[in-house]
């Protein structure tokens, strides 16, 4: 049997916790350029710059914990085992922390660093990146494992088999404007999903989303994961 449900997650599932959106009000891009840290240029014209931001985000999500919107997704992976994928945009490791494992990081991991050199170089990292950092399968230097605008995100086949399978597909805390994650939605329902959108703020008549139900993820997630059949 296939997956059943596939959930796709942005920063709004974290806001909860503490953590900056992206978008909107205070959002992370209003305080920094994403051209200054989150482009393949500003890594080679700058690379300690882009360290230095992503150590600052690691180094800060001990002070985060999970909320009640990222363990009802843990709960829900329990009773559904193998018929559950979550995908997340998010950086942050609180997906993990709430106890989830069928989780696919699609634009990197905060909690990882990537060689240079040779892509399926990837480690478990959680001190902070400097020039002299090295990879330790080759020596070669290292990056942090964040996907940055213009790269192709991870997983995509695998995302992509899950979406043509599922059931369901439910979008939760994101603002849907960054491809290809905001394409999920359409690419589920043309393969027959059912589609679900909970978020602060819901689409007007979006042709893609069957259900949108509107408020905070402590509030919608848990409710929306109890009656999941
Ligand atoms: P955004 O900041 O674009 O959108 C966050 C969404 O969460 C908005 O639609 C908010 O309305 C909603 N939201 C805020 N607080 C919420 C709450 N308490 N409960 C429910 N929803 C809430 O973040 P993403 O869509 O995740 O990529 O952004 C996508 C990508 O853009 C990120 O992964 C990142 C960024 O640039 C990279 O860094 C590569």
């Amino acid at each position: 049997m296939g997956i059943k449900l596939v959930v796709l997650t942005g920063a709004g599932i974290s806001a909860e916790s503490g953590l900056r959106t992206f978008r909107g009000n205070d959002g992370m891009w209003e305080h920094e350029n994403i051209e200054d840290v989150c482009t393949p240029r500003a890594l080679r014209r700058d690379p300690k710059r882009v360290m230095d931001f992503y150590n600052f985000l690691r180094k800060g999500l001990p002070n985060h914990q999970p909320n009640a919107a990222h363990i009802a997704l843990a709960e829900l992976e329990k009773r559904l085992g193998d018929d559950f994928l979550l995908v997340t945009q998010n950086v942050d490791n609180l997906h993990e922390r709430a106890g989830s494992k069928r989780v696919l990081h699609m634009h990197g991991d905060l909690m990882k660093l990537r060689c240079m050199d040779n892509s399926d170089h990837e480690f478990m990292f959680d001190g902070e990146e400097t020039l002299e950092t090295k990879c330790p399968f080759c020596g070669a230097k290292t990056r942090p494992d964040i996907v940055f605008f213009e790269e192709v995100p991870f997983y995509m086949d695998e995302i992509q088999a899950a979406l043509r399978e599922c059931k369901e597909f439910v979008y939760i805390g994101t603002s849907s404007v960054v491809y290809p994650a905001a394409g999920f939605k359409s690419f589920a329902k043309s393969f027959g999903a059912h589609v679900t959108c909970l978020n602060l703020e819901v689409p007007d008549n979006d042709p893609y989303t069957d259900v949108s139900i509107q408020g905070k993820a402590t509030e919608i997630v848990p409710k929306w994961c109890e009656s999941f059949k």
